[in-house]
C-alpha cells in the first residue's frame, strides 16, 4: 500500500508549556554542516537569481548564509568569494557540479576562500555525487551534499562523507520535477525520512524548497532539518542579482525582477546549454525592496515560534514539538 506522504500544508505544530519569557532570550542558532554553525539558521538559494555577492554579504550580516550558485564562470564565482572574504563575511560557500570543470572551479573557489562546498544536483544519491564528495574531501572543506528525498540516499550520503545534507525533490517554486518525471517526496515526509538516518551519523540537515512563509520554515525545523534554504521569498528584493523592471508609467506602474529556476528553459537560454530535460519554471516578482525585510521577518517568525514550543534553542526545539495533521481535501480526485 502506499505510504502517505505530508507536506507543510498538510500540518501544524502543537504549543507546548514554556518559560520563555522574552522572545530575544531564544538562541536561534544551529550547525549548518558539521563544522559550521549560524546564528540564524536560514540560506538563500544558489540560484542565479538569488545569491552573488549582495545578498550573501546581507545574509551573512544577520549571521545567516548565502550560497553562491555556480551557474557563472569558474572565476566569477571564485571572484565573489574572495570579495566576501574581502569583506570579512566569516563564512564563504561556494556551488559547485559533477561533470564538467567542477574540478577546476572546486580549486578557484577553494583558493579564493570557501570553506563550504554545496554539491548542487537534482538527483544527489547518485554515483557521480560520491566521486564528487571523495575529491571535495581531499581539499580540506565541508561539503554540503543533495538534493535527496530518502532513508536510503541519506545513509549514502553520510557513509560518503557528506557534512551536510540537502533535502528536497520537487518542492521548490520554480520548480517542475514532479509534472515531468512523476518523481517527488512531500517535504515534510522527505525532511522526516532524512533525519531519522543523518541524526544517527549527527549530520546536519537542510531542508530545501517549498518554503512559503516563517510559518514553513518553523515547521521545517520542528521535523528535524538544522538549517533551511529558501529561494522564492529572497526573490524580488534590491540584493538579488539581475536588473528591476518597470511596467507602466506613474502612478500605474509595476516594479518587478525575474526569478527562474535553475533548470528551466530561460535558464537554459541564458546559459547558451541545450534546451532538453527543461525541469523548472521562470516568473516575475513584485520588487520586494532590500532583503533585510524579509530576513527579519523570518527571524520574528521563528522567535515566536521557539516560545510557542517552550524552547530555548534549536535542540529543545526539535525535541519538544510535536505536530497535528490537519485534514485537507485533496484538489485532484484522480
Ligand atoms: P523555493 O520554493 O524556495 O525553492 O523557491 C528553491 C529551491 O528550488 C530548487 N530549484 C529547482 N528545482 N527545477 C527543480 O526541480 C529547477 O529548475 C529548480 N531551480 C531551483 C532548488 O533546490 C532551490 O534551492
Amino acid at each position: 500500500m502506499a505510504k502517505i506522504g505530508l507536506t507543510f500544508d498538510d500540518i501544524l505544530l502543537i504549543p507546548n508549556y514554556s518559560e520563555i519569557l522574552s522572545r530575544m532570550d531564544v538562541d536561534l542558532s544551529s550547525q549548518v554542516t558539521k563544522n559550521f554553525r549560524l546564528k540564524l539558521p536560514i540560506i538563500s538559494a544558489n540560484m542565479d537569481t538569488i545569491t552573488e555577492f549582495d545578498m550573501a554579504n546581507t545574509m551573512s550580516g544577520y549571521g545567516a548564509l548565502g550560497i553562491i550558485h555556480r551557474f557563472c564562470s569558474v572565476d566569477e564565482e571564485a571572484d565573489i568569494i574572495q570579495r566576501l572574504m574581502l569583506a570579512e563575511n566569516p563564512l564563504r560557500a561556494a556551488s559547485i557540479g559533477v561533470t564538467g570543470n567542477n574540478k577546476a572551479r572546486l580549486k578557484a573557489v577553494v583558493d579564493a576562500g570557501a570553506q563550504i562546498i554545496c554539491i548542487d544536483i537534482a538527483h544527489g544519491h547518485h554515483k557521480l555525487m560520491a566521486e564528487t564528495i571523495e575529491m571535495c574531501k581531499k581539499f580540506n572543506v565541508d561539503v554540503i551534499a543533495g538534493n535527496i528525498a530518502t532513508k536510503e540516499a541519506a545513509k549514502f550520503l553520510c557513509d560518503c562523507g557528506a557534512d551536510a545534507i540537502k533535502v528536497g525533490i520537487g518542492p521548490g517554486s520554480m520548480c517542475t520535477t514532479r509534472i515531468n518525471t512523476g518523481f517527488g517526496v512531500p517535504q515534510v515526509t522527505a525532511i522526516e525520512e532524512v533525519t531519522e538516518v543523518a541524526k544517527k551519523y549527527n549530520i546536519p540537515i537542510i531542508a530545501d524548497g517549498g518554503i512559503q512563509n516563517s510559518g514553513d520554515v518553523a515547521k521545517a525545523l520542528a521535523i528535524g532539518a538544522d538549517t533551511v534554504m529558501i529561494g522564492a521569498l529572497f526573490a524580488g528584493c534590491k540584493e538579488t542579482p539581475g536588473t528591476i523592471h518597470k511596467e507602466g508609467n506613474f502612478p500605474n506602474y509595476r516594479l518587478y525582477k525575474r526569478y527562474r529556476g535553475s533548470a528551466s528553459l530561460e535558464s537554459k537560454q541564458v546559459r547558451g546549454d541545450e534546451k532538453r530535460n527543461v525541469e523548472g519554471i521562470s516568473s516575475t516578482i513584485d520588487y520586494k525592496g532590500p532583503a533585510k525585510y524579509v530576513i527579519q521577518n523570518i527571524e520574528d517568525g521563528l522567535r515566536s515560534a521557539f516560545s510557542y514550543a517552550g524552547a530555548k534553542n534549536i535542540d529543545e526545539y526539535h525535541k519538544k514539538v510535536k505536530y497535528i495533521q490537519k485534514f485537507r481535501k485533496d484538489i485532484r480526485t484522480v
